[in-house]
């Protein structure tokens, strides 16, 4: 116990910087930490330029910068880049809290000439001086191995897993990943509310092309289903899994996803396709953001 105090004592105090496109977050995660907020002065100029401030010393400080990387992708991360800079040069050091890491589905080369996004994104993050870098729920966690300093991706599954169990009444519900590479997250889901879980399969026309999934009539019929994602975008993956699984005689469909992107009419896709609710985090702000993400951050934070 004693050494404990001591280390704790010896530990330096955080400060957790509210990036422009992650006020409300920052906020929970001061408050869950027992943290200091640091004012920043946050500015779009009419060119389209950002202007930021830091309006505390940082010198010799433990700095949370907490800012996600949603639509404007691009002016999300240069605002953290910039932070990042001001932070470490004013002798503060940096720990980026990413809730949504962009670019994370560009993590390799899927064809020849393509760029590697998330590894320019890694590179510069530590050339701004950022020491660690924290996110939920990356795409794939093959992404972490392109930054040179440490990386962590930590999980909101079982907390809407939790949110699931508490806030619905499901009868006989299936977890269901729309697709084969989310089998270990729906897996995780499922196994938080004790139910049975499956990952849809495509089967590829192989004279049309034609994409459809293989028949699970019989894991489905009569059932509630919780299609479970990592990101909803253009909400296309849950629309065409929705019809699908109402054909094989689903019952009621629930849409989760841990980054709610929502681009364009997303949730109408959605909504016309007979989901019958979303749920995201708020890892990104938006209309279904109903879990907070402040808790596992928060934790993580407190082991390092
Ligand atoms: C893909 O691998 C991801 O896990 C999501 O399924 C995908 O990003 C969802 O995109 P959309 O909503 O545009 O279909």
């Amino acid at each position: 116990m004693i050494i404990i105090g001591i280390h704790m004592s010896e530990q330096k105090k955080w400060l957790v910087v509210p990036g422009p496109a992650s006020k409300e977050l920052a906020a929970s995660i001061t408050k869950d930490l027992g943290a200091e907020p640091i004012g920043i002065d946050a500015k779009i100029f009419p060119d389209g330029e950002s202007y930021l401030r830091i309006m505390s010393d940082v010198r010799n400080k433990r700095v949370a910068i907490v800012q996600s990387t949603y639509p404007p992708v691009d002016r999300h991360i240069l605002q953290l880049l910039l932070l990042a800079h001001k932070i470490s040069e004013d002798g503060g050091e940096v720990y980026a809290i990413v809730p949504y890491l962009a670019y994370a589905r560009q993590h390799r080369a899927f064809l020849q000439g393509e760029v590697v996004s998330l590894g320019v994104f890694a590179r510069l993050l530590r050339s701004v001086g950022v020491r660690r870098m924290i996110t939920v729920d990356i795409h794939n966690v093959e992404g972490l191995g392109l930054f040179s300093v440490p990386a962590y991706s930590v999980s909101a599954i079982p907390l809407m897993a939790e949110h699931f169990g508490k806030n619905y009444r499901l009868n006989r519900a299936i977890a269901v990943s729309p697709d084969f590479g989310g089998s270990i997250r729906v897996e995780a889901f499922a196994k938080v509310l004790n139910i049975e879980h499956l990952a849809l399969q495509k089967v590829r026309n192989k004279t049309t092309g034609e994409v459809s999934f293989e028949d699970i009539a019989d894991r489905v019929q009569g059932r509630d289903v919780i299609l479970v994602d990592d990101i909803i975008s253009s909400g296309k993956t849950m629309e065409l899994a929705t019809v699908r699984l109402k054909d094989y005689g689903a019952k009621r469909v629930f849409a989760v996803c841990v980054h709610p992107l929502l681009a364009g009419d997303a949730l109408d896709r959605m909504e016309k396709a007979g989901i019958e609710d979303v749920v995201g985090t708020n890892t990104i702000p938006s209309p279904v953001s109903k879990v907070d993400v402040a808790p596992i951050l928060v934790s993580h934070l407190l082991t390092l």
